[in-house]
């Protein structure tokens, strides 16, 4: 199998090297426009394979798309990172030109691969490579759910003195700081509801600890995170190329599902070689159906700014 990775950025370089530890491709491209930077840090992971035991072949390339010919997954990374007190909606302006000629460039070496979209607004730039791309909808995914979601059981981890292991936790909506919905009363402690031992403030201070997950490491580090982004980014590309069929929740365009239409945002769905096999009904509640149309229609919002670009 062959994954090319956009962007040898931080995210993107971390989400190169957990697919190279894991062995999910055999062979591994990552491509940055910046001449060196790919191929640095592809040697540089090279360099860890006698020490880390694993057999990917990994190749940095510097805006050479034919290199990435008949990869099965792209991810595309590309983009400014957000500053701290930014919004990941602020990035738009420069990110949605980046985004576009990204997956025009893909399309043409792979005109058959499955796109995972990184770069900010995460919705709106997912939503923009689906339109460019012309790829059918399943194929065409937005990572912000795993991530958050994993964000989701660090919070509920921490206040319940328990392994992140033990826990289920779902973020849906948008991947934005506003835009988010950790469904705290679905979440699970093996297999109990985690809300039979947090107080509504305790939920309260979770659900709002995970929604601006991103941006309080932002404001620590001075840049975005890229440790559980790529980690996040990797889990999707697991469970596309070994068809695990994992419901992890995604951004993907939705045609009715969740009452929305002509829009990208975060759900539940199924993820297996075919991409997104399944978008996954959870049943939600009247507050919670409200406070996803109340996403939909920041997203939406966002999307429209598309048209004045
Ligand atoms: C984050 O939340 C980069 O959007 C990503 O860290």
């Amino acid at each position: 199998m062959k994954v090319t990775v956009v962007g040898a950025g931080a995210v993107g370089a971390t989400c190169a090297d957990n697919i190279a530890r894991k062995e999910l491709a055999t062979e591994l491209v990552l491509l940055d426009i910046k001449e060196g930077v790919a191929e640095g840090k592809s040697i540089d992971m090279m360099q860890t394979a006698a020490l880390l035991g694993f057999d990917t072949k990994v190749k940095g390339v510097t805006n050479d798309y034919v290199a990435t010919e008949n990869s099965d997954v792209v991810v595309i990374t590309s983009g400014l990172p957000r500053k701290p007190g930014m919004t990941r909606e602020e990035l738009i302006g420069v990110n949605a030109g980046i985004v576009k000629s990204v997956t025009e460039n893909i399309l043409k070496y792979s005109p058959n691969t499955i796109l995972i979209v990184v770069s900010n607004p995460m919705d709106t730039m997912n939503y923009l490579t689906l339109k460019t791309s012309g790829l059918p909808k399943n194929r065409v995914l937005g990572m912000g759910g795993a991530l958050d979601s994993a964000r989701f059981r660090y919070y509920l981890s921490q206040e319940l003195k328990c392994s992140p292991a033990d826990l289920n936790a779902v973020v849906i909506g948008g991947h934005g700081d506003t835009t988010m919905i950790p469904l705290i009363k679905h979440a699970t402690w093996n297999s109990t509801p985690v809300t039979n031992f947090l107080t509504e403030e305790q939920q309260a201070k979770i659900v709002a600890d995970t929604m601006v997950g991103g941006a309080t490491l932002t404001k620590l580090i001075g840049t975005s995170a890229w440790y559980a982004p790529g980690a996040g980014t990797a889990a999707m590309v697991e469970s596309i190329l070994r068809d695990e069929k994992k419901l992890i929740s995604c951004g993907v365009y939705l045609e009715g599902e969740y009452g929305q239409n002509d829009i990208s945002l975060v759900v539940p769905v199924v993820l297996g070689k075919n991409g997104w096999e399944k978008i996954v009904d959870f049943k939600l509640s009247t507050e919670e159906q409200a406070a996803f149309n109340k996403s939909a229609d920041a997203v939406r919002n966002m999307n429209d700014v598309l048209k004045t670009l």
